[in-house]
């Protein structure tokens, strides 16, 4: 058998995963589904980024010790992967031992092969704790990088990696290996980075003491950068004495990650290997961005999306598909409520679960439970299958998913036009359950048979549930599988429950505003509405199946209208209020009122009591460890008798108050601006 080894990026332990980190396990997982079944060994490697400046602070503000906060976060990570069916073989987490022992082996080949190639160095830049990593002075404005991250100026004496010495071999391995990095475009970008000169990089910290202790200098952790790539290999063994794996799997086949650090692993990582005398990963691939309202979903910029409560409610597959359907491989997209709802009702619960039961059920009543006793190999269906089967093929191949469940589709679409046209029920009417009523049917559940063959690596469960029914056999998705054919004749189908039930939009809307678990302090939050979620309400009609347009009143005009120029204020007006985020120490009702909470809150030097109207939508104790906004500079006020110093931002609908939501990691005292 080939080996083929996959990874996706090690995920940061600071948050819990989101909506743009799913997608890259479930498109990691799909290709490994798919390689397996094409028969190959496949070894599927995903884990967690524990070390580095972002960790420790998170820590530090949750008043626990990293590997603490890192425990906590890799048990949700684990229960996320397998909600969603995420067929990893190895969990990596850069906090274990054979981890560091990878580390230590590759700085030692490289100090080994390659001397001068590691130095010690003094280095002054600006650092962005955020993205862990120097941010030329270029791209420094205002103290913030490129990416709206605060940025700080950073002095050490640290080691470096003689990078500048591998601009020339990287170009010479990037024109041997013009698939290295996938799409194109990205590998442009790569290609022209390196041409523009490469700078030597700082591979050591001192001001961080969450790492890897650099070898023979424990003042020094190692990069985090460094120590995190190297999981590639030494979860394959790579420094812990058994390489069996290591031989068999390396170089990887395709690291997987987002377009953000196509950098890292294209161009550092390989020349780290270089140098250490190993061989580079065969491909990095760069998926795109999953985007909300035109926003890259991040923890910095706090909007994220953790759809936890679709899969919940729904199940992995939906989800898988949906990501993997509405995500043109490679570009961003954008996320919305509405085109979940509309693909599941739309291509799921009608297309592939009403097709699957109409065909079931005719063979069930004309067949008496099975299916038909004829099969039947010269027909038009057949010829659909044959052509879209190696057009599905290679479009996993490209990895040009949506174009591959594109093609299930159509073959999906001519199944139902077989059906319309041959009018089984008419044929059963007239002339009862005849051979050729046999080959129809029978022709149908086989095409059938194929389409959910081929969407098995997309959603596992529900194509063997449904080849089940078909009296297929349900383990049978490999390659032979994909030929015309296998389908039984005589054996049991099932009639049972929709595959996909349908979800009216208020059922939905349900779903997705129930209460969540907040990641960091494991306290249950009351998740607000999403903007989309109330505009999902609001513009369907329940169990109408596709979306109104997500905007389908006001004109143009009218949304984008602002007011006029005498209610506007300056941008000096508005700074002279004071808007600070603060967290909430302690809360309790106000005696004798509804909606009065009493909050004491810590400011970053200093604590202060408000008192907000908010008890109507929550209780005391789900505030505390919160982070709020308020207005700092507020005239004091008294409130049944308590001095209230400031006031919390809330949305208020008919009177309850909502709270802004504020990114956790966001420390109290912060300007809001
Ligand atoms: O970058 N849409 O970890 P991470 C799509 N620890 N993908 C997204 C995304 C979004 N909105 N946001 C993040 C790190 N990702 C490092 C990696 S690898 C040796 C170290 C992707 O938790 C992101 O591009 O910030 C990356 O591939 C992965 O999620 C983990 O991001
Ligand atoms: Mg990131």
């Amino acid at each position: 058998m080939k080996p083929f080894y996959i990874t996706t990026a090690i995920h940061y332990v600071n948050d819990l995963p989101h909506i743009g980190h799913m997608y890259e396990n479930v498109v990691a997982d799909v290709i490994a589904r798919h390689r397996r079944r094409m028969g190959d060994d496949v070894w599927f490697l995903t884990g967690t980024d524990e070390h580095g400046q972002k960790i420790e602070r998170s820590a530090a503000r949750e008043g626990i010790s990293p590997i603490e906060l890192a425990d906590r976060v890799v048990a949700h990570h684990r229960a996320l992967w397998a909600s969603l069916n995420i067929s990893y073989d190895d969990f990596i987490r850069t906090t274990e031992a054979r981890h560091r022992l990878g580390v230590y082996e590759l700085i030692r080949r490289i100090q080994e092969r390659n001397p001068g190639d590691i130095y010690l160095g003094e280095h002054t830049g600006w650092y962005c704790s955020n993205e862990e990593t120097f941010v030329p002075d270029s791209q420094v404005v205002d103290g913030r990088d490129e990416n709206n991250h605060p940025v700080e100026r950073t002095n050490e004496r640290n080691y470096f990696f003689r990078l500048s010495r591998y601009g020339p071999i990287l170009l010479d391995f990037y024109r041997a290996n013009p698939s290295f990095v996938r799409p194109a475009t990205r590998f442009n970008e790569v290609i022209s980075f390196v041409q523009s000169g490469l700078k030597d990089l700082s591979v050591s910290r001192t001001a961080i003491s969450w790492g890897i202790p650099f070898p023979g200098d424990p003042d020094h952790v190692v990069y985090v950068w460094m120590d995190a790539l190297t999981n590639y290999i030494s979860a394959l063994g790579f420094g812990s004495g058994d390489h069996a794996r290591f031989d068999r799997y390396w170089p990887a086949d395709i690291h997987l990650i987002g377009k953000d650090i196509i950098r890292f692993h294209a161009v550092y990582w390989p020349a780290f290997l270089m140098a250490a005398g190993l061989q580079p990963p065969k491909s990095v691939v760069g998926h795109g961005w999953w985007l909300r309202d035109n926003q890259k979903i991040s923890k910095s910029t706090g909007n994220i999306v953790r759809p936890t409560n679709i899969i919940d409610q729904f199940g992995a597959d939906p989800f898988r598909y949906f990501v993997l359907r509405d995500m043109v491989f490679g570009q961003d997209s954008n996320y919305s409520d509405e085109s979940f709802l509309s693909r599941y009702n739309s291509d799921l619960a009608n297309d592939l679960g009403n097709t699957l039961s109409r065909a079931i059920k005719m063979s069930d009543s004309y067949f008496g439970g099975k299916t038909p006793p004829t099969p039947c190999h010269s027909n038009d269906l057949r010829k659909t299958a044959e052509e879209i089967v190696p057009e599905y093929l290679a479009s996993m191949e490209q990895l040009a998913f949506h174009r591959a469940l594109d093609s299930i589709w159509k073959l999906l679409n001519q199944v139902n036009g077989y059906i319309v046209a041959h009018e089984p029920w008419k044929r059963f009417k007239e002339s009862g359950a005849d051979d050729q009523l046999s080959r129809i049917l029978w022709n149908t559940l086989e095409a059938l048979r194929l389409v959910f063959v081929m969407t098995a690596p997309f959603m596992p469960d529900k194509s063997h549930a449904a080849l089940e029914r078909l009296g297929a056999d349900p383990g049978a998705i490999d390659a032979a599988a994909l030929a015309w054919g296998a389908l039984p004749n005589g054996a049991a189908v099932r009639v049972t429950d929709p595959l996909f039930p349908r979800i009216d939009a208020a059922q939905y809307v349900a779903a997705i505003t129930t209460e969540v678990r907040s990641l960091m302090n494991d306290k249950p939050v009351a998740e607000n509405a999403s903007p989309e979620a109330s505009t999902a309400a609001a513009g369907m009609a329940p169990d109408q199946g596709t979306a109104a347009p997500p905007h389908s009143g006001p004109p143009a005009e009218t949304t984008q209208a602002m007011p006029p120029d005498a209610t506007r204020v300056s941008i000096e007006h508005f700074f002279e209020i004071d808007l600070r985020v603060a967290e909430v120490r302690a809360a309790e009702n106000v005696p004798k009122s509804k909606k009065l909470i009493k909050l004491t809150l810590w400011t970053g030097d200093a604590e202060r009591t408000v008192v907000a109207g908010i008890a109507s939508k929550y209780k005391p104790e789900e505030l505390i460890g919160r982070k709020v906004v308020i207005v700092a500079n507020l005239q004091p006020a008294k409130l049944m008798g308590i001095e209230s110093n400031g006031m919390v931002l809330a949305a208020s609908i008919d009177g309850e108050a909502s709270l802004l939501a504020v990114d956790p990691a966001v420390p109290a005292g912060t300007k809001v601006k």
